[in-house]
């Protein structure tokens, strides 16, 4: 989610103002998800390094999160919703952290949709996390180094129970990924749209779910090779 601070100061507005409206954003993309059936949604909703934000846009953030978890609380347990969240969350200041918990518990038996925040959360952060964790286990014997694979490494992710990354839209046009799911990204489609964060609601998501359904999801193999795949699977 990007270009919230941006599309505010074109107006003339604080950055605080972009974010409160991002935060309808928010509301209005998680409900159409919900509608269009998908299985998991994430939100990079606070970065690791957006914590060296000036002072009062990082308050003014995690009041809005709070006042998003809050109020979307009814909503969630209405649709079937089940919130997490991935990152860093012990530092989140304890007035959101509690909120946080209760929100996750409340909706924990949600089977609609699972919305994850990613909240001072970093790619490169969670991959060393689960480096350490790796190297742990192997110095006290619970690993062998060869036992190491992408699929030890991948139970050590904060995403380890969510469906593989499918697609990752982000807004405001940057052509790039800004240490989001730098693990799960690698075959993961990636559409960027100019629509800045605040502006983008139902009807962009709909257009980024229907480029996503015409790309060739090809994982290293050829055209050739995958249609051969589809006939072979079809009934
Ligand atoms: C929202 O957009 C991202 C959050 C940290 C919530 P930005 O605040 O990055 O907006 P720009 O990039 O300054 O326009
Ligand atoms: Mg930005």
């Amino acid at each position: 989610m990007d270009g919230n601070g941006r599309w505010a100061e074109l107006r003339g507005q604080p950055r605080l103002l972009g974010h409160a409206e991002g935060a309808k954003s928010v509301r209005a993309v998680v409900t159409a998800a919900r509608e269009l059936g998908l299985e998991a949604l994430t939100l990079y909703a606070f970065s690791v390094q957006n914590w060296s934000r000036p002072e009062d846009e990082v308050l003014g953030l995690m009041q809005l999160l709070y006042d998003y978890l809050e109020e979307e609380l009814p909503t969630m347990l209405k649709n079937g919703v089940r919130l997490r969240s991935i990152g860093d969350v012990e530092r989140l200041p304890g007035f959101v952290r509690e909120r946080l918990e209760k929100t996750e518990d409340a909706t924990k038996a949600g089977s609609g949709m699972v919305l994850t925040l990613a909240l001072s959360y970093g790619g490169r952060e969670e991959i060393v996390r689960a480096a350490r964790e790796i190297a742990e286990d192997v110095s006290r014997g619970q690993l062998a180094p060869d036992q190491v694979t992408e699929e030890e490494f991948e139970r050590r992710t904060f995403t380890r129970d969510l469906p593989p990354l499918d697609l990752i839209i982000r807004t405001s046009g940057e052509m790039r990924l800004s240490n989001f799911l730098l693990w799960q990204a690698a075959y993961a489609e990636l559409v960027v749209v100019e629509t800045p964060w605040p502006e983008f609601r139902k009807e962009e998501l709909v257009d980024c779910l229907e480029l996503y359904g015409r790309r060739e999801r090809r994982y290293g193999l050829t055209s050739e090779q995958l249609a051969a795949r589809g006939e072979l699977s079809s009934p």
